[in-house]
């Protein structure tokens, strides 16, 4: 059976907020600015995470198909085809997939990551770019990831070893910075600790990198646990 593409609007345009949520994802007035933020000052750091990333899953070779949760506006989503993968993008906001629609060509689901509404093995990789800091039950969230993916799940995130984080948690103080009011940072280790208590009983492996180093440094990416942002990835073995 062929099933039609239909575009509607998935909030009307004058709604500022969804369901008076105060979280910056569920606000107009930072979502529909998101992608111009990350076209700035913020280019370099991206070409590096994607390089990180990309490192990371190509390795594992089964990988041709992945979901990316909390996709947003699909920056990453609409990238991993760069690398030959076949994307689906999936986010809790309304307002972020308003912007994903337009700019990126594939499957999108309005869900959380906390109940993905997908059967066991769906896609080869899970992926969470940037999210997982912002996840109530981070343990139920790898669960759900190791149960749709078959063969692993790819983690890019904000590390907590950074002098940004001192920074954004002192701009919240003066009310300066809305973005990581719920966000919780981990680091490789506490992160690996997580997926530890997740996936019991699995057979897996983890691999990870850092990157976010300054500019003036003269490598931007190494092994050691600093640096902006790390990524991770779970090559599930059995
Ligand atoms: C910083 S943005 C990252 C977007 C994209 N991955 C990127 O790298 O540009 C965080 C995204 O996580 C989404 N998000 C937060 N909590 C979520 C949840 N429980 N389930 C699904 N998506 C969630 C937000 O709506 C937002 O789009």
């Amino acid at each position: 059976m062929e099933i039609e593409k239909r575009r509607s609007v998935l909030i009307p345009q004058q709604d500022q907020n969804w369901q008076d949520r105060p979280e910056w994802f569920f606000n107009r007035e930072h979502t529909d600015t998101y992608e111009q933020w990350y076209e700035g000052r913020y280019k370099r750091a991206e070409v590096w995470q994607k390089k990180i990333m990309e490192q990371l899953v190509s390795k594992d070779k089964r990988v041709k198909t992945l979901l990316e949760f909390g996709c947003g506006t699909a920056r990453f989503t609409r990238w991993w085809k760069n690398i030959g993968i076949e994307a689906t993008g999936g986010d809790i906001s309304p307002l972020m997939l308003s912007q994903a629609v337009d700019l990126f060509d594939g499957d999108l689901v309005m869900a959380d990551s906390h109940h993905m509404p997908f059967k066991d093995n769906t896609f080869d990789s899970l992926a969470f770019i940037t999210t997982f800091e912002y996840y109530k039950d981070p343990v139920k969230v790898i669960r759900e990831a190791a149960r749709v993916a078959k063969c692993g799940i790819a983690m890019g995130m904000m590390n907590r070893n950074s002098t940004k984080v001192v920074r954004r948690r002192v701009q919240e103080v003066f009310g300066l910075n809305p973005f990581y009011l719920t966000a919780t940072f981990y680091t490789p280790a506490m992160l690996t600790k997580i997926i530890d208590e997740a996936l019991k009983g699995r057979d897996y492996s983890i691999e990870w990198t850092c990157t976010g180093l300054p500019n003036w440094f003269p490598v931007q990416q190494w092994n050691l646990p600093l640096g902006d942002f790390f990524g991770l990835y779970v090559k599930l073995n059995d």
